[in-house]
């Protein structure tokens, strides 16, 4: 029996490349997408010309609670188990303290936290069927303190939190850990300027910006690892050295 792994924020950049790994795994994958309709449908195409049958797409919007619980029965359904789930899927921008509102507030932490949350607890008892493992992709920069990004630093330190203590919760059945990026691509619709860039890189021992590969590599290890669960695993060429 094929193994299952279901990938939130799935139709482009890392959920993508993580998508494309667990293809040449020869897995089932459960494309999970928002607003990319068109990419995640040509993944699937993709993907399934190469292992038919073995992908699905299914679009909902975390920060809407009724639509996670559709993505949970919709993605119990698909294919026989569930075996890895990779809370992958984000929002990204600025709120400096005088524009905090309700309306980031949902959006930040809905897609960050509590989606996630929602999504984990829903699919527990499938995880739990397959001795399965959670992946959380959290960010490197939350050790450090990231001004002017206050709601989106408590989502993703919440996330890290909630690894720490469902990775006790799920035990011995379910490993839970977390992926903490550095900077892999510029966030979607910025292009950063060469003397950005350059400035970026100067902060990371490696010299490099990172890429999508990345972090599909250290999903793939972290999901395989069976002996570890509650870990936060900096992928972020040494940044966080210094
Ligand atoms: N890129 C980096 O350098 C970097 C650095 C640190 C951490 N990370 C973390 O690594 C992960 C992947 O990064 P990325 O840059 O590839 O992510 P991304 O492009 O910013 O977002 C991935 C996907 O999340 C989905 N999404 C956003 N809001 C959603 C919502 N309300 N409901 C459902 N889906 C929603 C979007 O799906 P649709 O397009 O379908 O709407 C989007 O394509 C993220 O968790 C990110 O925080 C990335």
């Amino acid at each position: 029996m094929n193994k299952t792994i279901l990938i939130t924020g799935a139709a482009k950049r890392i959920g993508k490349e993580i998508a494309l790994t667990y293809r040449d795994l020869g897995w089932n994958i459960i494309i999970h997408y928002n607003s990319s309709k068109k990419d995640a449908e040509e993944l699937a195409q993709n993907i399934n010309s190469k292992n038919p049958g073995t992908a699905k797409i299914v679009q909902a919007n975390l920060d809407i609670d009724s639509e996670v619980k559709r993505l949970v029965e919709e993605s119990k359904n698909f294919f026989d188990s569930i075996d890895i789930l990779v809370n992958n899927a984000s929002t990204f921008y600025p709120t400096p303290i005088d524009e905090i509102s309700d309306d980031h507030w949902m959006k930040l932490v809905g897609s960050n936290l509590k989606g996630p949350l929602f999504l984990i607890s829903g699919l527990k008892d499938k995880l739990k069927e397959s001795k399965g493992s959670i992946v959380n992709i959290t960010d490197t920069n939350l050790s450090k303190g990231t001004a002017n990004f206050s709601i989106y630093s408590a989502a993703k330190g919440g996330l890290e939190s909630i690894t720490k203590g469902l990775a006790r919760e799920l035990a011995p059945d379910i490993t839970v850990n977390a992926i903490a990026p550095g900077a892999m691509l510029e966030p979607p619709g910025v292009e950063w300027t060469d003397e950005q860039k350059e400035k970026v890189v100067s902060n990371i021992p490696l010299k490099r910006m990172g890429c999508e590969k990345d972090i599909a590599n250290a999903v793939k290890f972290v999901a395989s690892a069976k002996y570890m669960t509650g870990q936060i695993i900096k992928v972020d060429g040494g940044r966080s050295l210094s």
